[in-house]
């Protein structure tokens, strides 16, 4: 069992994670979900949260939403990958149960010093905002996380906001080397692994063949995204981003890891953001960062058709 921190910026992909953590309690405690300004605004991540969490049956989880944007350059959204409410074309409404006190930065703190050292693993796919804060305000947490499950960044498949950056990362740099270079252990999926892990028709169908409240939801998101990708990139299937990172953490087999150096552009307005991934280390058993080179996207779509069949 893990003891969960997911931070998020739902976000369609982030809201098919959602799902798929919500609907594993057997090997998932979710301690809370933390959203933060990302893909839209930092009200409206957190409303979607709530949304999801109402359609997935999962109102025992309290929501904390958390910073209002980057830490030190202007924000970025990414509504066009995500439409206006930022859950695409899903109907929406106002969710039962809200949020809960508690700033997001502050509330990983809490969990974190709340419980033994190595007890607390936080997932996050979103801009790194609310970590980044939450190490800047209380340092200790960063040698009792266990680890961080990061989607971001990119190395060989180069950039999806900017030809050399991944928009996690270029949304809120500074923040993302503050984490980085922290040392806190993590283990990162970039667009060169989600780029493997592609929700094309026959797999769409398949999820939409479930007849689960999640499944309906989840497909109504991909089907958003893929018709985006017919249309902007002239794809088939959009990439799974978000859901790749508690895929693996429910099946790690699914996912080959390499011990790596790193470190994110702050500076440069050409590569603002860009994750420059170095695997010639003197010594890789001391590295902090595992980057994600490949994916079993048949296994991850598996795994995700049977918790959204749950
Ligand atoms: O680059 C993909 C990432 O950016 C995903 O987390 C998606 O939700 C967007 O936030
Ligand atoms: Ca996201």
């Amino acid at each position: 069992m893990t003891k969960l921190i997911f931070d998020c910026d739902p976000g369609v992909d982030d809201a098919v994670a959602l799902f798929l953590a919500f609907a594993s309690p057997q090997d998932l405690e979710i301690l809370a979900i933390t959203t933060v300004a990302g893909n839209v605004a930092a009200d409206l991540t957190a409303r979607n949260a709530a949304v999801i969490r109402q359609i997935a049956g999962r109102e025992d989880v309290p929501i904390h939403a958390g910073a209002q944007g980057p830490l030190v350059r202007a924000p970025i959204e990414a509504g066009h990958f995500h439409g206006e409410s930022g859950l695409g074309a899903l109907p929406l409404f106002e969710p039962a149960r809200g949020l809960d006190e508690g700033h997001a930065a502050q509330v990983i703190i809490d969990l974190v010093m709340a419980h033994p050292p190595g007890a607390v693993t936080i997932a996050a796919t979103g801009p790194l905002t609310n970590l980044a804060l939450a190490i800047r305000i209380q340092p200790a947490i960063v040698s009792r996380i266990a680890k961080v499950a990061i989607m971001g960044g990119a190395r060989r498949e180069g950039g999806n906001i900017t030809a050399s950056a991944e928009y996690n990362i270029y949304a809120d740099p500074h923040a993302a080397e503050l984490v980085f270079a922290s040392g806190v252990p993590c283990v990162v999926f970039g667009l060169d692994v989600t780029h493997q892990v592609r929700a094309d028709p026959a797999r769409t169908a398949a999820i939409a063949a479930i007849n689960t409240p999640a499944a309906q939801a989840s497909t109504n998101l991909l089907e958003f995204s893929n018709a985006l990708e017919r249309d902007i990139v002239g794809g088939t299937g959009a990439p799974i981003h978000d859901p790749c990172v508690i895929a693996w953490l429910l099946a790690p087999h699914l996912f080959t890891l390499r011990p790596c150096d790193l470190n994110v552009e702050t500076a440069s307005p050409l590569t603002l953001g860009h994750t420059a991934v170095e695997f010639r280390l003197a010594d890789p058993s001391a590295a902090t960062v595992l980057w994600a080179t490949e994916a079993d996207a048949d296994g991850v779509f598996a795994l995700l058709n049977e918790r959204l069949a749950r």
